[in-house]
């Protein structure tokens, strides 16, 4: 099944003074299950493609079907619970809540409402995603206390809390050194694994690209991919 289909995807940013054509006709396919990255030099629309692919923007043009649902004509109500219930978001910025625990973080997506599980079962769930991420010994620290590297996985195991079928991802390692961003591949590459979820991740990082496989440029508006 292909998780992603999108075809003809054009955004123009309207501003005052230009109208910015940053997605020209983009065509995507990911299947379930798999891992791409991309890649692209700064300002190339890489952010705005995320953006789309996770409801959070109307395109200007296209289509995008993810989970073979066409999600480009959603109202803002339905582009919301199709995120809180189908889609995880990591960020270079986790935003975690200062004045919550580690194994309380992990849990706040159930405070969007529309949540099937009970509060045990949900907690159960946070405790199993910190201990894939490596964090069973910082569930009561707060997020003060912990490293660049540590918060991001709070964050990705965040993103997985709800079972998403897709999970994007942008420059989530933007702000870690050379070991941390080798140790966030990793457990990316074994949650793609081990959960079966499919992922999309935006990245700068060369290391990064060449762990997750196949990897596409963003140039001109449109995707290409990276022969090696
Ligand atoms: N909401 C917006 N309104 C106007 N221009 C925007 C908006 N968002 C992004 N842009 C412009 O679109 C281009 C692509 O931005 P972005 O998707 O953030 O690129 P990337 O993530 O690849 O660095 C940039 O020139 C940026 O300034
Ligand atoms: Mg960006």
């Amino acid at each position: 099944m292909a998780m992603i289909e999108v075809a003809g995807l054009t955004k123009i940013h309207e501003t005052q003074t230009e109208a910015l054509r940053v997605l020209d006709g983009l065509a995507l396919e990911v299947a379930a299950g798999e891992a791409v990255a991309i890649v692209g030099p700064s300002g190339s629309g890489k952010t705005t493609l995320l953006n789309l692919l996770g409801a959070l923007d109307q395109p200007s043009g296209g289509t995008i079907r993810i989970a073979e649902r066409n999600i480009s004509g959603l109202t803002t109500a339905e582009a919301a619970r199709f995120r809180n219930r189908s889609l995880g978001f990591i960020f270079q910025h986790h935003h975690l809540l200062p004045q919550l625990s580690v194994l309380e973080n992990v849990q706040v997506p159930r405070l969007a409402g529309d949540w099937e599980e009970t509060p045990a079962e949900t907690e159960a769930r946070a405790r199993d995603l910190l201990h894939k991420v490596g964090l069973d010994h910082r569930l009561q620290h707060l997020p003060w206390q912990l490293s660049g590297g540590e918060r991001l996985r709070v964050g990705v195991a965040r993103a997985l809390l709800n079972r998403p079928c897709l999970v994007l991802a942008d420059e989530p390692t933007g702000l870690l050194d050379a070991a941390a961003t080798e140790r966030v591949a990793e457990l990316l590459l074994q949650l793609n694994r081990e959960e079966g979820v499919t992922m999309v991740v935006v990245t700068h990082n060369a290391t990064l690209a060449r762990r997750i496989g196949r990897t596409l440029e963003l140039t001109q508006g449109k995707l290409k991919e990276v022969v090696r």
